[in-house]
């Protein structure tokens, strides 16, 4: 049972496995694939999608902030929607899932960040929560003429920035801030968030670094499934809760990220991943994304390096939940004893393979139990 209760925010409703989306503000979803019917970045399609995360009770909409596409055919991730104004949209639109803000540290002023998640948190009635992340892709940092400051530091400033974003979120009287990256003078925001103390706060640090900023600042680790077997999946699972828990005395949710290919038989569902992967996937693009995160030859062998490119084609580097329904419900009953409370999904045909997710699929949730409270 988690201790922290903000009893506006789905995050906090005590289900044994919550669910939500990723990347739904950016065209294609997460399948870097040229296949007919990927998600587009329009505000109807985000709409539709909206309204199958309310009939399934979907507890996130996870988007991505990102400011430059990745090139190739599809020019991955280029196009799409600002994360802010995004979450006020679907805010707005829905009535159940928790709506987040994904937000790049040195690109939003701290007292900017503090004020439109307080809108945010107002418009959706205490569903709002913030994704921290401090930034890696250089050719859209500098996008802004600013420098790519060094891994660490990246976090320092972070360190900085969510003390003020927080400070503004719950105190009373106006306060003067003097640190290395931040100046802040008399510090005042009002009205404050709905939810109290604020707004959860999530972060997807994977190095040392940021493994630690998760587990003192935070309230949701997201983890991206690097192994994709489940013994190693459930140790570093553990390993954050309990880092979280034993040295700083936080509890903390732990989610991570899959996508999802159903089909009547797993052969079915295998031939549509190789339709959008291995004939269409965006293999130009996802290259480049992944020698941007300088992940490479040196590190990986050639068959790792192919094997992760697919899972970023097929689904942002995420778990795969490739086969039947049943197969589908077995993999997330088996994610949530790895000790994980949530899953963010991508589907390569977003609506359309999630209506068939909300018929076939989630019904057997239910009936598993994981979706209990
Ligand atoms: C599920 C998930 C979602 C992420 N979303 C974003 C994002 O929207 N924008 C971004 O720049 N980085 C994003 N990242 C990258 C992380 O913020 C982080 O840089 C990465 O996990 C490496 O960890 P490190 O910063 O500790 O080295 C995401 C990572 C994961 C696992």
């Amino acid at each position: 049972m988690n201790s922290k209760v903000r009893s506006t925010n789905p995050f906090y409703n005590g289900r044994k496995l919550k669910l939500g989306s990723f990347s739904i503000n950016l065209e294609h979803g997460g399948a870097a694939s040229t296949i007919d019917g990927t998600h587009k970045a329009d505000w109807p399609s985000i709409k539709a999608l909206g309204k199958l995360h309310d009939d399934m009770e979907f507890e996130a909409i996870v988007p991505v902030a990102r400011w430059r596409g990745f090139g190739g055919a599809t020019n991955f991730a280029g196009p799409g929607f600002e994360t802010y104004t995004f979450a006020a949209g679907v805010g707005a639109q829905t009535n159940y899932p928790a709506v987040i803000a994904t937000s790049h540290v040195p690109l939003v002023h701290p007292i900017m960040a503090a004020k439109q998640m307080i809108t945010i948190d107002h418009i959706s009635g205490g569903r709002a929560a913030l994704n921290i992340v401090t930034g890696w892709n250089r050719p859209e940092i500098e996008m802004f003429g600013i420098p790519l400051r060094e891994h660490d530091e990246r976090y320092e400033m972070a360190v900085e920035w969510l003390e003020i974003v927080k400070r503004l979120w719950t105190e009373g009287a106006d306060f003067d801030f003097a640190g290395r990256f931040y100046k802040i003078v008399k510090g005042y925001a009002e009205p404050k968030p709905i939810q109290k103390p604020y707004p959860p706060i999530m972060n997807a640090g994977g190095s040392e670094r940021g493994r630690h900023f998760v587990a003192k600042y935070c309230d949701l680790a997201f983890l991206a499934p690097k192994v994709r077997e489940y013994a190693p999946l459930k140790k570093m699972a553990d390993e954050y809760r309990n880092l979280a828990r034993d040295e700083y005395d936080n509890e903390i949710e732990v989610w991570t990220n899959a996508y999802v290919v159903q089909g009547e038989t797993e052969a079915e569902a295998r031939d549509y991943l190789a339709e959008y992967v291995d004939r269409k996937g965006d293999w130009d693009a996802v290259t480049t994304l992944i020698d941007t995160m300088g992940i490479n030859a040196q590190t990986f062998t050639p068959e790792q390096l192919k094997a992760m490119k697919r899972h970023f084609i097929a689904g942002w580097g995420g778990f795969p939940l490739v086969g039947t329904k049943e197969q589908i419900v077995d993999m997330l009953g088996k994610l949530s004893g790895c000790g994980f409370d949530g899953v963010v999904l991508t589907f390569p045909r977003f609506h359309d393979d999630m209506v068939a997710f909300r018929d076939e699929v989630y019904p057997l949730l239910l009936q598993s139990g994981l979706r209990a409270s």
